[in-house]
């Protein structure tokens, strides 16, 4: 268990120079120091500063929370960003990744990518000799999954035992929540439609990492998941790039928003989270958002923390 500093440091300290383009590439253990190093960053309780290190990002998508927090997290490191958006660099012209992503290691110490393919980011970890952070593809946002864990975490102490339900589209932030929630001893409960569900192999991979006897359990009846859980979770019926199917998605997903009924039904403390932007009367009501059991604009605010924690890890700065 990492409940020192010190020994948060000899957990984390191997992790430099690893990319982290999944939850399932850090052990269990290695979540929890990095959850650990996150609160002490946050309270004060640790500064690390890495001196004049750069991180690229190369985000090929909308990003307000994400960016925002990846630059803020390097400049308290002492360190700054660099905005390789593929708009303005000869990557928009066609430029081969592995040429780009052998060429940014001569000039950076990390990269950042949000792209859709989590193959596109694997070939950048591949070609690059540096860290390469998955910032969200298609199938993973593994640095919004530890923010999440960390507030529920703050809310409710030790995460072992604890249930955090998803109700929605089985998609990107369903997934890392699942292997995040696994590596951490928290039971995880999807609720989506049929049709939506997570990726089975990810239910799978889940199911494998879960310790402390987590269970990942995937429901079509969203009252069924929510019963009884500490969290409720949230996210955009028609992600990034799924656009047209807006209006079938708001078809397929009826029953499934985030309302004062599910939240009835969870645990009288449940707190709600949602990884912003959100749709108000969409896949949440305004009621629940801004009610008094969201913890919506903490759980953002830790994005600032836990990406700060990571890149010391990986940039070698404990
Ligand atoms: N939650 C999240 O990743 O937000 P952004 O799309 O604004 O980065
Ligand atoms: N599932 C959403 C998350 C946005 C932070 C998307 O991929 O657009």
């Amino acid at each position: 268990m990492a409940s020192d500093s010190k020994s948060v440091a000899a957990i984390l300290t191997p992790l430099k120079g690893r990319d982290y383009l999944s939850n399932g590439d850090f052990t269990s253990q290695e979540t929890l120091a990095l959850l650990e190093l996150s609160s002490q960053l946050k309270s004060g309780k640790r500064r690390i500063d890495l001196g004049n290190r750069v991180l690229g990002l190369i985000f090929t998508k909308a990003s307000t929370r994400t960016r925002v927090s990846f630059q803020v997290a390097m400049a308290r490191l002492g360190g700054q960003i660099v905005d390789l958006n593929p708009q303005i660099t000869q990557l928009g012209r066609g430029e081969p990744l592995e040429d780009t992503a052998r060429v940014l290691s001569r000039f950076c110490d990390a990269i950042a990518i949000r792209t859709f393919a989590q193959e596109e980011l694997v070939k950048y970890a591949y070609w690059a000799s540096i860290p390469v952070i998955n910032g969200l593809t298609d199938l993973e946002h593994p640095c919004q999954a530890l923010a999440d864990f960390l507030t529920m975490q703050e809310v409710f102490g030790p995460l072992t035992g604890q249930t955090l339900a998803y109700v929605g589209d089985g998609n990107n932030v369903a997934h890392s929540l699942m292997l995040c929630g696994s590596l951490l001893g928290v039971n995880v409960r999807i609720g989506s439609p049929k049709g939506f569900e997570p990726m089975s192999e990810i239910v799978a991979q889940a199911s494998r990492l879960a310790v402390n006897g987590a269970c990942i359990e995937v429901f079509n009846d969203p009252i069924k998941a929510v019963e009884g859980a500490q969290a409720l979770y949230t996210d955009v019926w028609a992600s990034m790039g799924q656009e047209d199917e807006q209006s079938s998605r708001e078809e397929a997903f009826q029953g499934f928003c985030l309302g004062s009924e599910l939240l009835a039904q969870a645990d009288k403390e449940a707190i709600v989270l949602h990884c912003l932007p959100a749709h108000r009367g969409q896949e949440i009501t305004s009621e629940v958002l801004e009610g008094p059991s969201s913890r919506v604009f903490d759980q953002a605010e830790n994005r600032l923390h836990v990406q700060q924690a990571l890149l010391a890890a990986v940039l070698g700065g404990l």
